[in-house]
């Protein structure tokens, strides 16, 4: 099966990605500062998107280090290169590519970082082994991917629920799993890293963060149209649906579990 990707990219789609960038940021802060970020590192940050990650690794390893931001959409990169022109950082590259073709990048890094790619990938195994090839020896390989089952509320709410199943199945029907982040901790055993930590976390939602869960559902409308999973007037239901949900303070909302992994070569 080809590997397309299902959402939007570049401008059309950096508002959602900024959202959720906002809600898992500071998980991702203290897991990559818990595992050794610091000054100075060469970093590869693949699957970068507009590179909301990408430009904060640059702030922290300095001038004395680089980012290299990786991604297989020119639009994504053509975003993330005016956001780097803009803050008229030297140190930091973007680099066009495929992740199953990775290899042909003949550089080392001291981290290699992704956050959501894996859930995208239908051979997720095949991708974590060229990362190692990527990784200079003793360097870290540091996943923070979501598993999308569970989404949830408490009091339980239909359309949240309903929604949450119809994403995983959409990831079933493209080849793919978008409830990969507790299997990564075995894909990275079976490449051979020495697991050096994994963490667990669920943002529960708050402001204007609740939003995420009916943008999250629009994002995803095409490929939910693609596989004939839902009519227009159903998804316009769900979406509203959702936006009470999120405008309902008397309702707990509980992000996607983020799986933190980090591995060493
Ligand atoms: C949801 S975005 C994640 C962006 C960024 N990592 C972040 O955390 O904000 C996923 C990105 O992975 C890229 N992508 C998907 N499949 C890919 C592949 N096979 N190789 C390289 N990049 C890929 C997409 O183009 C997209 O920009």
């Amino acid at each position: 099966m080809k590997e397309t990707y299902s959402l939007s990219v570049g401008e059309n789609d950096l508002a959602r990605m900024t959202l959720l960038n906002d809600i898992y940021m500071s998980y991702c802060i203290d897991f990559l500062f818990e595992n050794g970020l610091k000054q100075g590192l060469s970093i590869a940050d693949v699957g970068c998107g507009p590179g909301n990650v990408s430009l904060w690794l640059a702030e922290q390893v300095g001038e004395t280090g680089k980012v290299v931001a990786i991604d297989n959409s020119d639009e994504q990169l053509n975003v993330l290169n005016k956001r780097i022109a803009e803050k008229q950082f030297k140190h930091i590259s973007t680099y066009q590519c495929d992740i199953y073709e990775i290899d042909q990048l003949n550089e080392k890094f001291d981290i290699i970082f992704c956050r959501f790619l894996f859930i995208h990938l239908s051979q997720p195994l095949i991708a974590i082994k060229k990362l190692y090839e990527l990784l200079k020896p003793g360097g870290c390989l540091i996943l923070g991917e979501l598993d999308n089952s569970t989404w949830s509320s408490y009091p339980v709410n239909e359309a949240l629920e309903q929604d949450r199943n119809l994403l995983c199945t959409v990831g079933l029907k493209k080849g793919a799993d978008f409830c990969i982040g507790p299997k990564l901790y075995g894909y990275l055993r079976q490449a051979n890293f020495n697991i050096m930590n994994v963490k667990i976390a669920q943002p529960v939602l708050f402001g204007k963060h609740r939003d995420y869960i009916f943008l999250k559902c629009k994002a995803w409308a095409q490929a939910y149209f693609e596989f004939g999973l839902i009519s227009s007037d159903a998804l316009e239901e769900r979406i509203k649906h959702l936006y009470d949900l999120a405008h309902d303070d008397n309702y707990l909302i509980e992000a996607a579990k983020m799986y933190f992994l980090c591995g060493r070569k």
